[in-house]
């Protein structure tokens, strides 16, 4: 992991602490780069669960409305995982969904998350994914 990755974490470690997670107690904040600066995001959980949204989604919801379409990076911060000497089991890597999202918005970025030193990319989280021609 290079500087600027282990930075744009701390970024998003500092969203998790905004995080809206009462019912799973599973705070996540991300923090995505762009050309234009760094928007944070974190999980707003519901009462009515499957209607959350993730920290990911957020963050790439905000650089969007931003005008920072460009995305190079993304950093996702667990605080509240456990995480193992097994990259396999610190689970911190973005959901299924969050997935679908890097392959629309921002599909060239490199993933970093506190789990392990892994530096991720689509092709690697979401090989062969949807899109829509
Ligand atoms: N969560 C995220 O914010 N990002 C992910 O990629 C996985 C899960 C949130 C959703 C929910 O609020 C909590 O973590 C537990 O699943």
């Amino acid at each position: 992991m290079t500087n600027e990755q282990i930075e744009l974490l701390a970024v998003a470690k500092e969203a998790a602490l905004k995080a809206y997670a009462p019912y799973s107690k599973f705070r996540v904040g991300a923090a995505v780069l762009t050309e234009g600066g760094i928007f944070q995001g974190a999980n707003i959980e519901n009462a009515c669960y499957n209607l959350g949204i993730c920290a990911e989604r957020v963050a790439m919801s905000h650089a969007r409305m931003n005008g920072c379409t460009n995305i190079i990076g993304i950093a996702v911060n667990c605080i509240d995982a456990k995480i193992s000497d097994n990259p396999e089991e610190s689970l911190t890597t973005p959901c299924g969904a969050c997935r679908q999202w890097i392959a629309e918005f921002a599909p060239d970025a490199w993933v970093v998350t506190n789990g392990n030193d892994t530096v991720y990319n689509l092709k690697t989280l979401l090989p062969n994914s949807f899109v829509l021609k």
